[in-house]
């Protein structure tokens, strides 16, 4: 994880996060601006967006706190996703130059995208289109990876299935919809009531409303569901699924998520359907995210966007579950 260094000749603003707890622990401050080792590119943080891990991290989740830090944080700037500018290149970098518009996810790296310059190995790194804003950049590296990973690598979708995304109107979702939708499939999603117009009009074929209606327990049988809360118990996934039929996990509930390991294996052998979760591969993906939209294929779907001293603000939205899509926080 990258120290901050709260002394140093050139300054930056950053949030920072010296203990776990609510929105309210969350500080902007003054630190100094991080230099660039010999494999790593200084950016000037122009857009970065909210991930469901920095909301975990602040909380101080346990298995998060496995990984950084049992009582206080190692991680002090959270962030994973941003957009930006190149300031400066270590001498071993050779693919980006000062100037250039760069995209990614910071989650391999040590977090810190909520500040105004932050360090990150070239290999974490895309170039941005120039037709794409930087708004529109942040919202894509981590929940962009995530659908496509979930639904092209793992979930292996074809044309003419039958595909359900559940939890479909947050970051993850609007994107697997838009990706599942260049598939020719039908689509059936499900959120809250606040989120499904805007799913219907971005081309979901069905909508289920999940303070009604358990689409496990509808009778009807799907060929692909991709899944960002996983609440339930495999075997329920299961009998949503056609015989042969993958359900994918990109994460939720983690008793849920050790039941569908430690399950998957049984569900393929008794009732041949499969059950798989997703190990996210951060920025794989970009050069195809590009594509698309080069092609007009894919619009992030954003809410905010909030200015970095109102992340405290941005994260409570995020707490609530009631924001579509990706949140943006600016840092002009
Ligand atoms: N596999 C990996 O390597 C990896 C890496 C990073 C992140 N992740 C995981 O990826 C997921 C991130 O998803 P995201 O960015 O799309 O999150 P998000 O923006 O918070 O969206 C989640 C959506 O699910 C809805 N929802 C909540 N409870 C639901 C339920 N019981 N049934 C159906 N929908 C429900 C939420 O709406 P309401 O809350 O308003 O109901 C929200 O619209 C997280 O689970 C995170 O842990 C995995």
């Amino acid at each position: 994880m990258p120290e901050i260094q709260e002394h140093g000749d050139e300054r930056m603003k950053a949030v920072i996060m010296d203990s776990y707890g609510t929105p309210d622990v969350l500080e902007l401050r003054d630190v100094a601006k991080p230099t660039p080792k010999a494999d790593q590119v200084l950016v000037r943080v122009l857009a970065a967006s909210v991930n469901d891990w920095d909301w975990a991290l602040l909380r101080g989740a346990p298995v998060n706190r496995l990984l950084s830090g049992l009582f206080r944080p190692r991680v002090h700037i959270l962030g994973c996703d941003i957009a930006g500018r190149v300031e400066a290149v270590g001498g071993g970098v050779t693919a980006f130059r000062p100037g250039d518009e760069v995209y990614g996810d910071l989650s391999s790296s040590g977090f810190g995208a909520f500040a105004e310059y932050v360090c990150a190995p070239e290999t974490g790194l895309a170039h941005k289109p120039a037709g794409m804003t930087f708004e529109q950049a942040a919202a894509i590296p981590q929940a962009g990876m995530l659908a496509v990973q979930g639904l092209i690598d793992v979930g292996l979708i074809k044309s003419g299935q039958k595909v359900l995304l559940n939890g479909a109107g947050g970051g993850v979702g609007t994107f697997a919809l838009q990706i599942a939708r260049l598939y020719g499939v039908e689509v059936t999603v499900v959120d809250k009531p606040g989120k499904l117009d805007v799913l219907r009009a971005m081309g979901a074929d069905h909508v289920i409303d999940y303070l009604k209606e358990d689409f496990t327990k509808g009778g009807k049988r799907y060929d692909l569901i991709l899944d960002v809360k996983t609440t339930r118990s495999p075997f329920a996934y299961a009998r949503a699924l056609t015989p042969n039929g993958t359900y994918v996990t990109v994460g939720g509930s983690m008793p849920r998520l050790l039941q569908t390991l430690v399950l998957g294996p049984l569900l393929a052998r008794l009732y041949h359907k499969h059950v798989r979760i997703v190990g996210l591969k951060p920025n794989k993906d970009l050069a195809y995210m590009n594509q698309l939209f080069e092609a007009g294929d894919l619009q992030p779907v954003m809410d905010g966007s909030y200015k970095l001293s109102d992340l405290p603000e941005a994260l409570r939205f995020f707490g609530t579950g009631d924001h579509k899509g990706k949140i943006i926080v600016t840092m002009a």
